[in-house]
């Protein structure tokens, strides 16, 4: 068993969305986003960590390229010191085996320029895509066809005229912690003093409590993404403004606010949420859980909004870097940030799952862990992270 994986004896207990469970490191043979496109310029070499895979891009006339940071000879890191000869190529800076990114080859060993395993060994390579300002990678089996990137990310995230600017950083939380605190109707608590509450005006309630199971509804046809959606109406969800223990107000939040937001989150396989509208009427936010091992996770925050030229873009971007980064992708969101990190322990022995006491208005998580369940292509196991 190699470290950092759930045990045996957890899984068998477990009652509801054992491959959920099972996946500490991620669902296998799906998409993730790992970097923005401008953290890789031309013949730039930038290393990542996904669902405990080391792997590693490189740039080259504009494409993007990736292979497992592991040397084929004695298994050192490429990252450890990067030493690039060629364009297309990488070598290890130990014995100087060299790699071409497009296909893996070994096509050279610096030192031994006419050894017999020239052309005959390869490393690993992923599959990648760059799309909206984001490079993807395919973390699965080399020889998994993969799906079209439009079933791995929240419908409406890759359409034409809908931009995107976004942030990331590592949380120390395993990446379930990260998705369940976004999509769960009841952490909305947390929020209640925040700063963004005022700033964009919001009718922030305390508590969003699901009136029945028709709350949410679920996506799940063949060639489409795969969710959950949370369906905010006055049918369907009672917003609390007041706080009451015992039936004494204790706190009140903020009913006046104009922008009652959002009408509906929703979140996607493998680790995707998305908040519509937030946090303004015309925005919509989303969010990625990405694993990077078992106890950490890559926090990617984008808003996106629809425009129709590029002053709009322009506009927008102003508006994001001005705004919205600081009051809420930082501010609001440092709240949800610090709940998964408090709550890591508890479920860092995997024994949380079994000890946890879940209630009527975690419905929706517990749809969300059958449907992980169901539609993932795989599980991260220990053989995929050696
Ligand atoms: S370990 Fe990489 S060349 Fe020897
Ligand atoms: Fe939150």
């Amino acid at each position: 068993m190699t470290e950092g994986f759930v045990d045996q004896a957890v899984l068998d207990q477990v009652k509801v969305g054992k491959g959920y469970v099972a996946a500490k490191y991620g669902f296998r043979n799906h998409w993730y986003p790992a970097i923005f496109s401008d953290q890789i310029e031309e013949e730039q070499v930038v290393p990542a960590q996904i669902c405990g895979e080391k792997i590693i891009f490189k740039r080259i006339d504009g494409k993007v390229f990736c292979i497992k940071d592991q040397c084929i000879h004695k298994g050192v890191q490429l990252s450890k010191k990067v030493e690039c000869f060629t364009k297309g190529t990488i070598t290890c800076w130990y014995h100087g085996f060299t790699y071409r990114f497009d296909d893996g080859v070994l096509n050279g060993i610096v030192g031994v320029p006419d050894s017999n395993v020239i052309g005959r060994k390869r490393v690993r390579t992923y599959a990648v895509e760059e799309q909206k300002g984001v490079i993807f990678v395919f973390i699965g089996d080399e020889d998994f066809a993969p799906p079209p990137l439009e079933e791995d990310v929240p419908p409406g995230f890759l359409a034409e005229g809908h931009v995107l600017r976004g942030r990331s950083q590592e949380v120390a939380a395993n990446w379930r912690i990260g998705a369940e605190n976004g999509f769960d109707s009841t952490h909305i608590f947390i929020h209640k003093d925040s700063i963004l509450i005022e700033d964009a005006d919001l009718a922030l309630p305390l508590g969003l409590v699901p009136l029945h199971n028709g709350a949410f509804e679920t996506t799940e046809e063949d060639g489409g993404p795969k969710g959950v959606h949370d369906i905010f109406s006055p049918e369907t969800i009672n917003p609390v403004f007041e706080g009451k223990i015992e039936g004494e107000i204790v706190k009140m939040s903020r009913p006046e606010g104009k922008n009652m937001l959002p009408q509906t989150i929703s979140i996607w396989m493998p680790c995707a949420l998305r908040v519509q509208p937030w946090p303004a009427p015309d925005l919509t936010q989303y969010e990625f859980y990405v694993p990077i091992d078992g106890v950490r996770h890559i926090y990617f925050q984008f808003l996106a909004k629809d425009v129709t030229s590029d002053k709009e873009e322009m506009a927008f971007e102003k508006e994001f870097k001005e705004r919205w980064v600081e009051k809420a992708l930082i501010g609001f969101n440092q709240d949800d940030i610090w709940a998964r990190e408090a709550n890591q322990e508890f479920y860092a022995d995997d024994t949380g799952w079994l000890r946890e006491s879940l209630f009527e208005a975690d419905g929706n998580i517990v749809r969300w862990r059958k449907l992980a369940d169901q539609h993932n292509r795989g599980i991260q196991e220990p053989q995929h992270v050696r």
